[in-house]
């Protein structure tokens, strides 16, 4: 061989940035706006809820009235755990758990009970879509009681998945506007066209795999630092900073460590992400309500440094880290969050993934040593 590598040479894009790897009818991103199904995520953040914006990711349609009031109780039906899994749930150690991990195994467990789970048909998918998407919220939940030793909190079944959820996890009645507001974080997070994770799902479903096991690799994709991890770090480093005034050097410090600043910056829009500019707003409107306004202000002040010293600016995560502070969601809940909501995206690509199939398997270029001749062990 000489040494040489003679092999495909078709160019390296590293993180397949600019790489075109789907055709894709779910969600789109055109500069700084954003669409679901065609709807602006602003329209839909303004009028829709979360279960209506369920529907349209997986029928490409707004559902009619009574449509969207049977998804609304199927997924809020499904946010009753079984008893085998509470049984699971109750033995794994909730604790000292990561939480996306927990959810990772739990979700994963689940195809052992689902009567569909080999079967991966059209009507299948569908029951299994409406059983994962309604059970996410509700193992989120159940681990934050089970961890802090409170009984399970069972659903509201005339409620919507939002109420339900921060009802779950506290134990007590949101107001209205709560779950309203949170019901708009769950839309803005539902579907994002290519993502990371999103992407992990549809390679998972790519070789005609279940949809158990492309959810549960979406989860693990997410729950990464560099994608839905990323609101926990945003909070954190609010509180490391802890005022407006340590906010400049802090952000400088961390440029010059050549440290990145969670929640800022994005592979595809360069001109703003339309979701943090709503998350910006409703950030600045409930910080003030719960007297915490100095998180909004040191994180306009951190958006507006970025700004100036890199180009760069906020993404989804980055105002929505206080917005979840201000509803008293704890801090390692903020990315499962995130997965409850995106779970209707991964769901919405997992479908379309199998209508149009190709297993994806791209090439890595070689370059590794060459001419290696194998020497008894005894000899190396
Ligand atoms: N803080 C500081 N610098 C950043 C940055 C950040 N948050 N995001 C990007 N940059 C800089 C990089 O250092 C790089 O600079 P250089 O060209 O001088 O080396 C340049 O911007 C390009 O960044 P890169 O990491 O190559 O972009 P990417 O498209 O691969 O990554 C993100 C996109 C979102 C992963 C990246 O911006 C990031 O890590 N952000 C923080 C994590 C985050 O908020 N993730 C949630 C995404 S929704």
């Amino acid at each position: 061989m000489g040494g040489e590598v003679k092999e495909f040479d078709g160019a390296i894009d590293k993180g397949l940035e600019g790489v075109v790897a789907c055709t894709t009818k779910i969600s789109s991103i055109q500069d700084a706006t954003l669409t679901y199904r065609g709807y602006t995520i602003e329209d839909l953040a303004e009028h829709s809820t979360f279960e209506e914006v369920v529907f349209l990711l997986w029928n490409d349609r707004l559902p009619k009235k009574e449509e969207l009031e049977k998804l609304r109780a199927e997924l809020v039906a499904n946010m009753t755990l079984s008893s085998e899994t509470v049984t699971l749930m109750k033995q794994l150690p909730a604790k000292t758990a990561v939480p996306m991990d927990y959810l990772r195994t739990v979700v994963s467990s689940l195809s052992m009970q689902d009567a569909d789970s080999k079967d991966i048909g059209d009507d299948a998918n569908h029951r299994k879509a409406m059983r994962l998407a309604g059970v996410m919220g509700a193992i989120v939940a159940g681990f934050h009681r089970i961890r802090e030793g409170k009984d399970i909190v069972k659903p509201d079944a005339s409620k919507g998945v939002a109420w339900n959820f921060m009802y779950m996890v506290k134990g007590e009645k949101p107001t209205d506007q709560l779950a309203k507001d949170f019901d708009t974080c769950l839309i803005l997070h539902a579907d994002h066209e290519l993502n990371c994770s999103a992407f992990s799902a549809r390679v998972t479903t790519s070789s005609l795999s279940d949809m158990h096991s492309a959810i549960t690799s979406a989860i693990g994709t997410l729950k990464g630092p560099l994608h839905g991890g990323a609101n926990e770090q945003v909070m954190k480093m609010l509180l490391r900073i802890g005022s407006i005034e340590a906010s400049k050097k802090f952000i400088e410090d961390a440029l010059n460590a050549k440290e990145k600043v969670m929640g800022i910056g994005h592979r595809v829009y360069k001109h703003g992400d339309p979701r943090a500019r709503i998350l910006r707003k409703m950030s600045d409107r409930l910080t003030k309500a719960a007297g915490m306004h100095h998180f909004y202000e040191m994180s306009a002040n951190i958006d507006d440094i970025m700004q100036e010293k890199k180009g760069l600016m906020p993404n989804v995560d980055f105002y929505s880290a206080t917005v979840y502070y201000t509803m008293g969601v704890p801090i390692d809940l903020y990315t499962p969050i995130f997965a409850v909501s995106r779970v209707s995206g991964w769901i919405a690509h997992v479908l379309e993934q199998y209508e149009h199939n190709r297993i994806y398997r791209p090439r890595g270029r070689y370059a590794g040593k060459l001419d290696q001749k194998w020497t008894p062990v005894d000899k190396r």
